[in-house]
């Protein structure tokens, strides 16, 4: 079954088009890596999946169901998305915020007594401790806060989880860990993954499929031994062997 199908999507701001005719489709389950440059167009097509952006032609099935025929308030509790730049809100603790999603859908097994069990397990699966739980988000470092902002889209297991550059502000060893733990999350959990990057290597280690986007167009939407074997574009090509240069400093 397909999670999101996308056909003839076009997304445009005053004159300029973000996004061009893009048609995809993404089977449930998998795990799909977005790249592309800066300003491409990445975090307008996670928003176009649940329902942030609204196209301008074209159109989107999610779960098999017409956003135009869609109440979009329900679709985003169903979808997790874990935004560029975490996003925690700072008056609340970390146990609030986690909980945020399941509280106001009054979502079964997220009442008062529950609620702390369940925040906890999942500061547990991103590799936190639960001693997090009673603390405000501005006493947690960058990495720290971009797992909770993982947490908290995994909350109410949401079957679609978009992922805005999650992995972003942390170092290299804490990345290898998060996107570990974000592999054997997608594993356990099923759910069908969005994720953007701006790192190829990231790219091709997480993902079952890459969508490389350049100029508002898919330029390849492939697994990513395809991509590294047959790149179908001068953009691709550019891409990876990039990422194979490494220069040194002499
Ligand atoms: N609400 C908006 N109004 C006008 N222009 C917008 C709006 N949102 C995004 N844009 C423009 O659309 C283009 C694509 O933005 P988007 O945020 O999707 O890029 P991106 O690929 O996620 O970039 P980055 O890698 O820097 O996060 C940019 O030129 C941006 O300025
Ligand atoms: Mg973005």
């Amino acid at each position: 079954m397909n999670s999101v199908v996308f056909s003839h999507v076009t997304k445009t701001y005053g004159d300029k088009t973000i996004l061009n005719d893009i048609s995809l489709e993404i089977n449930q389950g998998e795990f799909v890596t977005m790249i592309g440059r800066s300003g491409c167009g990445k975090t307008t097509l996670l928003k176009l999946v649940n329902g942030l952006v609204t196209p301008d032609s074209g159109s989107i099935l999610v779960n098999g169901k017409d956003l135009k025929e869609t109440d979009k308030v329900q679709l985003r509790r169903t979808i997790g998305y874990s935004i560029q730049n975490v996003g925690l809100f700072p008056h609340m603790t970390i146990e609030a915020n986690i909980a945020y999603v399941p509280s106001i859908s009054s979502m079964p097994g997220w009442d008062k007594t529950e609620r702390k069990e369940k925040a906890a397990a999942l500061l547990t699966a991103v590799g936190l401790e639960r001693d997090l739980l009673d603390r405000y988000p501005h006493s947690l470092s960058g990495g720290q806060k971009q797992r909770v902002g993982i947490a908290r889209a995994l909350a109410a297991s949401p079957s679609i989880l978009l992922m805005d550059e999650p992995f972003g502000a942390v170092d290299e060893i804490t990345r290898e860990q998060l996107q570990d733990q974000i592999l054997k999350i997608h594993e356990e959990r099923k759910i069908t993954i969005l994720f953007v990057t701006h790192d190829i290597a990231e790219a091709l280690k997480l993902g079952t499929k890459t969508l490389v986007l350049n100029d508002g167009r898919i330029e390849q939407y492939d697994t990513p031994d395809r991509i590294l074997d047959s790149p179908q574009t001068p953009f691709v090509r550019e891409l990876i062997e990039k990422s194979r240069n490494f220069s040194v400093r002499v």
